[in-house]
């Protein structure tokens, strides 16, 4: 998983392409590079490393031209070098390709290209592909590439150019996002809309197996088999300051303190005015239909599943409908057992992810309805879902996601109300309660956020360590799952989420005399059970920081706590202060909070 950028224009390319990719870097930041039509032909600059060592080979060695492309890369085929960097040319240097995806077959077709007399100098897949389109070309570039991706298989989003059509520049996609900038004299391609969005509003949303030709002044749209085609023109009416820092140190911290807006958001519009019914517009099934789900299924990765798992508590609880909840990159592959009654529920930030597009895909194939989860309009989950809850949590651009998933147990807590009030397993007085104490829950997160500086001291201790436990019940155990996540993202300190009593199984044995173990006990029906197991721990020397309801004494080292709410709603609070603890331990521990070694924001490879 990659990101692309391309220019097209009057203006100098070179600076245009690494703003661009400044904001592409959450997609993976290995290496980077660019190429573009200089007096002297097409010229590229690539290196190892952060978009800023590239920025610095540029200094004294700019490359000026009004026509280009560039990539940050995040490593599939070949390790972080100079050499696997792109943009890819072919022997002759008169093509040029950025490439966000992966090419199945690339052995195959490389073997073919060395036998025909082509050297190849890098161990990426996407050095084939400009190989293959020198070898196919005869004229017209538009027509080479055609024919290449046809011969190619698996996942691309491709910025093409050649020395011999200098002033066309040819995107494709095929199952890796890419969006078409239009401007006034110039136009713009980018794996997102981020990355343009500084120089135009107006896009074109690729779909799988279309390519747009664009010059300086047009964007022709077709088919990958040539068919011209037209699509509307996308207006992004979000502000680029949004996805800034504004003020903060960090990405991730600006986007915990930007929770209670994100849970606003996602929450306004979908509750009626009398406050006592969720309306979701969004969900096109009628009454009947819901009345007819048998069984969901919810499918999604890291951050996303973990947000699953409590909502697959809310939708039982709530709706009493039976609910599994699967890790999308084995979805597909264990025959999950789906009929006609079946709803499936992918959840997913980006919208892009690999494994769940996939699984999405898997899931209508066999005849379910899917509804997407997501953060982003226009993605491919949100394109492809026959029903989206867009969660309004504005853009992510932190690897570890924070705002992203609290909003996705807001748009649970709002389906499940919409279930249970349709399905009548919920009397509407209950509903109203409910809705009120979640409208409650953006100023509780704005008392909790207010004592973050007592997070940052017990985060600086915990960083000492280099293993660490997180213990729960229920959905305690879900967000321990999530604070687990967190912790070792950023942080790099190995830890574990277990439920609490399942402890006394086997890995009470790696408690020793003074080893973190984080205690979530916020649920009053499980509170007791989970005390015993805080004092099997304590007895073995554990040192525990307790995370309680407000009010609540539990006799532990250090404790936490946070405002009460309805037992299914705490899960929306007792996260912020496991995101503020993984925070301050990764900056204890001299880390790069944003850009954690060896993730990319978005994974686009399955
Ligand atoms: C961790 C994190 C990842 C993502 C996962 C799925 O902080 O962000 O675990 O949750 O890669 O990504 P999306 O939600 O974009 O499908």
């Amino acid at each position: 998983m990659c990101g692309i950028v391309g220019y097209i224009g009057k203006r100098d390319s070179q600076q245009i392409l690494i703003d661009g990719l400044k904001k592409l870097e959450y997609r993976g930041y290995d290496s980077a590079g660019i190429a573009v039509f200089t007096h002297n032909g097409l010229e590229v600059r690539k290196s190892k490393g952060r978009l800023a060592v590239l920025e610095e080979k540029l200094i004294g060695d700019a490359l000026h031209g009004s026509v280009g492309i560039g990539h940050t890369r995040w490593a599939t085929h070949g390790k972080p070098s100079d050499e696997n960097s792109h943009p890819h040319t072919d022997n002759t240097h008169k093509f040029s390709v950025v490439h966000n995806g992966i090419i199945e077959n690339y052995l195959d077709l490389k073997d073919e290209l060395v036998a025909k007399g082509h050297h190849f100098l890098s161990e990426t897949d996407t050095e084939v592909i400009s190989h293959l389109v020198a070898d196919e070309y005869d004229g017209d570039i538009v027509q080479a590439v055609q024919r290449a991706v046809k011969r190619m298989r698996g996942a691309f989003a491709l910025g093409v150019l050649t020395e011999f059509e200098p002033d066309r520049l040819v995107a494709v996609r095929y199952a890796s996002p890419l969006v078409i900038g239009i401007g006034e004299g110039e136009n713009f391609i980018g794996s997102d809309i981020p990355a343009i969005l500084e120089h135009t509003r107006n896009v074109y949303i690729l779909d799988d197996g279309e390519m747009a030709i664009l010059t300086n002044h047009s964007v022709e749209l077709r088919t990958i088999n040539g068919e011209i085609i037209s699509k509307e023109i996308f207006h992004v009416d979000w502000d680029l300051v949004t996805a800034e820092k504004a003020g903060f140190d960090h990405f991730m911290l600006k986007e915990i303190y930007e929770q209670p807006k994100a849970y606003r958001d996602t929450m306004m519009g979908r509750i009626s005015a009398d406050g006592r019914s969720v309306e979701l517009k969004e969900i096109g099934m009628t009454p009947e239909q819901i009345r007819s789900i048998r069984n969901i299924q919810i499918v999604a990765c890291g951050t996303a599943y973990h947000a699953g798992m409590v909502g697959k508590t809310i939708i039982e609880s709530l709706a009493r409908i039976p609910v599994e909840i699967d890790v999308a990159s084995e979805y597909r592959y264990r025959s999950p057992i789906i009929t006609p009654e079946t709803l499936v529920i992918v959840v997913s930030q980006s919208g892009e992810t690999a494994d769940t597009l996939a699984a999405l895909r898997e899931a209508k194939r066999c005849g379910a309805r899917v509804l997407a989860i997501t953060n982003v309009v226009g993605s491919s989950v949100s394109r492809e879902a026959n029903d989206v809850i867009i969660t309004q949590a504005g853009p992510e651009i932190a690897v570890a996601s924070t705002k992203a998933y609290t909003s996705q147990l807001i748009a649970f807590m709002l389906y499940g109300l919409f279930l249970a009030d349709t399905l009548a397993t919920r009397e509407k007085d209950w509903i109203a309660d409910v809705l009120a104490s979640m409208q409650k829950l953006p100023d509780q997160v704005e008392m909790i956020l207010e004592r973050a500086q007592v997070l940052k001291q017990v985060a600086e201790s915990l960083a000492k360590h280099n293993n660490l436990f997180f213990i729960g019940r229920g959905v305690d155990f879900a967000v321990a799952q999530e604070g687990s996540l967190k912790l070792k993202e950023i942080s790099y300190i190995h830890s574990e989420a277990y439920p609490a009593g399942e402890l006394k199984h086997g890995t009470l044995a790696l408690i020793e005399e003074g080893i973190p173990v984080v205690a979530l006990i916020t649920q009053e029906d499980l509170y007791e059970k989970t005390l015993s197991n805080i004092k099997e721990v304590k007895a073995r020397g554990a040192h525990v920081l307790g995370l309680v309801n407000e009010g609540s004494e539990v006799e532990v080292d250090e404790l936490f706590a946070i405002p009460c709410t309805l037992p299914l709603l705490s899960p929306a609070l007792s996260v912020v202060p496991l995101q503020l603890l993984a925070y301050y331990a990764s900056l204890a521990r001299g880390n790069d909070v944003d850009k954690p070694r060896n993730l990319a924001k978005s994974v686009t490879v399955e």
